[in-house]
């Protein structure tokens, strides 16, 4: 029985030192400190030995088993060092591995532009309003004299809340809001977002704009040309030709859409531009009349000048980039490069 027991230790510190990771481990552990293992064999078999020998075989094979045990716990602490040391969890810290940086957050790129476009007109002594996404039908179009069954509102499609509330198609219903309320002189921009139905490669259903309008006494077209060539020098950090089309917009008198020389190829004709040389970026023009009668300004004594630019229409020049959607598919690998 004395062999048997020397035997048995012998073979376990054998097999224990060959051990070299946690699964071997357990493997070891059920082989022989396990319930149904060699030891516990052992113990049976001591019940059958003569009593006088019991007590001294009882302590032998006890102090045997113990030091496996030892052994075998210092074996599961070195594992456990080295894994927490590999995958990083709590206990120990290795400080030679780098740090991990925390990811920043950034503004959204038509955010950006729209921030950039704020603070061009603001430098040039314009205040920013914010009005209602959710509009009354009076605002977005009776009071900008596009009364129903206009044919302008064709153009206006947009979503109905109830007949005479729907999502705004434009900011100029914000010249409206603040001309009833205040008296000119008046240098206001309003940016937000707009709403209509279409959907393509160069529209979506929501996108943002920014109205901005001047009413004073003796305002000119060329007040407007002044301002807006300002505004393209310092967005585009060029010297962009500007190219004024004559349009119609029932609230403005004389009416323009504005053309800048295309930052891609200069004006020289490219893709982009569809070899015309020159990229739309806005509406504008002086408000009519009609529009300041309506809110009890007299069109003798004031003029003024509006204007209204798609924001997503300017950060897709500045950023080279050709389809709209990309902005509102918030794909980081695309978002995070602005
Ligand atoms: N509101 C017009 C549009 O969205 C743009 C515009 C604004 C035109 C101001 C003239 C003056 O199409």
């Amino acid at each position: 029985m004395e062999q048997e027991i020397l035997k048995l230790q012998g073979q376990a510190e054998e097999q224990l030192a060959t051990v070299e990771n946690g699964e071997q481990l357990e493997e070891f552990r059920i082989r022989f400190l396990g319930r149904k293992g060699q030891f516990g064999s052992l113990m049976k078999e001591l019940a059958n030995v003569p009593v006088e020998d019991k007590p001294r075989l009882g302590q032998m094979a006890n102090k045997a088993k113990k030091e496996i045990e030892g052994l075998y716990t210092e074996k599961q602490q070195k594992f456990a060092e080295g894994s927490t040391r590999a995958t990083g969890k709590s206990g120990q810290i290795d400080l030679t591995l780098p740090g991990r940086r925390p990811q920043n957050g950034k503004l959204h790129p038509v955010t950006q532009i729209m921030n950039e476009v704020c603070a061009i007109f603001e430098s040039l002594g314009f205040s920013v309003a914010e009005g209602p996404d959710v509009e009354h039908d009076h605002y977005n179009f009776e009071a900008l004299n596009i009364p129903a069954h206009h044919p302008a509102r064709d153009m206006h499609d947009t979503f109905y809340v109830s007949d005479s509330i729907l999502l705004r198609t434009h900011t100029s219903p914000m010249q409206a809001r603040i001309m009833e309320k205040q008296q000119p002189p008046l240098r206001v921009i309003a940016p937000g977002k707009v709403y209509r139905c279409d959907s393509d490669i160069t529209h979506t259903p929501m996108f943002h704009q920014v109205e901005g309008f001047l009413v004073d006494k003796h305002v000119s077209f060329a007040d407007l040309k002044g301002v807006l060539t300002t505004f393209t020098q310092k967005m585009f950090e060029k010297d962009l030709a500007l190219r004024f089309r004559p349009s119609f917009f029932p609230f403005t008198e004389p009416s323009a859409e504005v053309d800048i020389a295309c930052v891609i190829c200069g004006g020289s004709g490219c893709r982009v531009c569809k070899r015309t040389g020159w990229l739309e970026i806005l509406g504008a023009g002086m408000i009519d009349p009609e529009v300041f009668k309506m809110v009890g300004y007299d069109p003798e004594i004031y003029s003024g000048f509006a204007f209204g630019l798609g924001i997503e229409r300017i950060a897709m020049l500045k950023y080279g980039i050709d389809d709209i959607r990309l902005y509102y598919e918030n794909d980081l690998r695309f978002l995070s490069q602005f």
